[in-house]
């Protein structure tokens, strides 16, 4: 089987929908990778001959020899995390150089992004958002107010970064200092970071719009590796509790620079049951025995930060709305082994404010903090499932409750995954 065109492959939750597995899966008939939003505050974990892989910013097709891997515009690069994923790579034994490119418009996240942000989140008290604290915020500000921003290209620009570097770290020192009493950033540090950064990144800068626009011409195959979740987009998701950038499908055009019409399929990721890290309403939590349960099954620990991840029943109102929003074709639910073992399971089919139900998902954050979940109950299954291998061998009620979710989201769940392994995924229909 054989990509007929170029495919995205999107979070429909919180994030951590086991998105790494899907992109591992469809590499292998991808000609390109594509990172194309967000920064080191995503994490996936990757397997490969044998050796278990931390990526944050690198997309995980660089363990497989053939794709060409893209880190595009849209993202904010932390160069010293970008070193330290070339260095545990080139350890290992894969070769980099070549295949792994980064666009001279993405932006740089310094060290004083970090401590901007870990200062603000410090003073906010009970009403942090519970960021990741990798500088993805502040960077993201920068690049939208202009003028304090540093995109790749500006290094490679050696006397004039010097002085960008100074004037901005003047002036982000002064405002820190007012705000919070701090003494900020040195700044001779942060020169000599910028020309450090220069060195790392020269062998993979180029304008990689013109090399995906190239690459499409030459009918390559591409793939978008989406970052975070849809519930979690800057414009779309529950607001202010959100990643910076447009973390639903609505990014992939101005992430990557290829037009809207280029990607003929959308691939949404969805776990079988929800998590959220960090603060912000998430109607289904289970904050109680439930709740531990799913996280010492599904091992809801962050990947970047190592918190442990909220957990609750599947929202099919909140995963509904993730699907028309992103224009998702087909969804592949995850992690299905880890809810084997309860008696009955819930599924969220609607919210209600006041007693009165919501005909759409809430976009004002007041309103969505006062939502209450309404339930389905369908039974559970107690046997584990992670050593089958066909849909039709899933016991009765998991099957039956896969199809439910497939109802309630209006589109075909065409594949289950039942484990880590490759071999644990159950294929109801081709992914693509
Ligand atoms: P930021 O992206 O670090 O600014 O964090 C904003 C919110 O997004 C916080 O609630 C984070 O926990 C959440 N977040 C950011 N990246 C991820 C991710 O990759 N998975 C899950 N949650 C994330």
């Amino acid at each position: 089987m054989r990509l007929k065109g170029n495919t995205c492959v999107i979070g429909l939750q919180w994030g951590d929908e086991a998105k790494g597995k899907i992109v591992d899966l469809l590499t292998e008939q991808s000609d390109v990778v594509v990172r194309y939003l967000g920064g080191s505050n995503a994490g996936h974990t990757v397997v490969a001959g044998g050796k278990t892989f931390k990526l944050h910013l690198i997309p995980s097709g660089i363990v497989h020899d053939r794709a060409l891997c893209v880190i595009a515009g849209g993202v904010v690069l932390d160069p010293e995390v970008f070193e330290q994923e070339l260095r545990g790579l080139e350890a290992a034994g894969i070769k980099v150089e070549g295949r792994l490119k980064v666009s001279q418009t993405a932006h740089v996240v310094f060290p004083y992004h970090k401590l901007e942000e870990q200062l603000k989140e410090d003073s906010l008290g009970r009403d942090k958002i519970g960021t990741t604290i990798r500088g993805i915020g502040p960077c993201y500000t920068d690049k939208a107010s202009r003028t304090l921003a540093v995109r790749v290209a500006d290094l490679f620009h050696g006397e004039l970064i010097e002085q960008r570097v100074r004037s901005i770290v003047g002036y982000k020192n002064r405002l820190m200092l007012a705000l919070y009493n701090s003494p900020g950033v040195r700044e001779d540090e942060m020169v000599r970071k910028a020309l450090a950064y220069a060195e790392i990144l020269r062998p993979f800068v180029c304008d990689t719009t013109e090399l995906l626009q190239d690459a499409m011409a030459e009918g390559k195959r591409l793939l978008f590796e989406g970052a975070q979740g849809t519930l979690l987009d800057i414009d779309h998701g529950t607001f202010p509790y959100v990643t910076s950038s447009n973390a639903s499908a609505c990014g992939v055009s101005a992430g990557s620079g290829v037009p809207a019409k280029a990607i003929t399929t959308f691939v949404g990721v969805a776990k079988s049951y929800t998590t959220r890290v960090g603060a912000g309403p998430f109607p289904t939590e289970q904050d109680n025995d439930i709740g531990s349960r799913i996280r010492e099954r599904g091992h809801e620990y962050g990947t970047t930060t190592g918190r442990p991840r909220r957990c609750g029943w599947f929202d099919a109102f909140a995963t509904r709305y993730s699907v028309r929003l992103c224009g998702v074709d087909k969804v592949a639910l995850m992690l299905l082994d880890v809810l084997s073992g309860f008696e009955t399971l819930k599924v969220c089919t609607g919210y209600r404010v006041g007693g009165r139900p919501l005909r759409s998902f809430p976009t004002d954050g007041e309103v969505m903090k006062e939502v209450t979940a309404e339930y389905e109950e369908l039974p559970g299954w107690p046997d584990e499932i992670t050593d089958v291998r066909r849909f039709d061998k899933l016991p009765e009620a998991a099957q039956r409750y896969v199809r439910r979710l497939e109802e309630l989201l209006g589109v075909p769940v065409v594949l289950v995954s039942v484990g880590p392994d490759r071999e644990q995924t159950l294929f109801r229909e081709d992914l693509i």
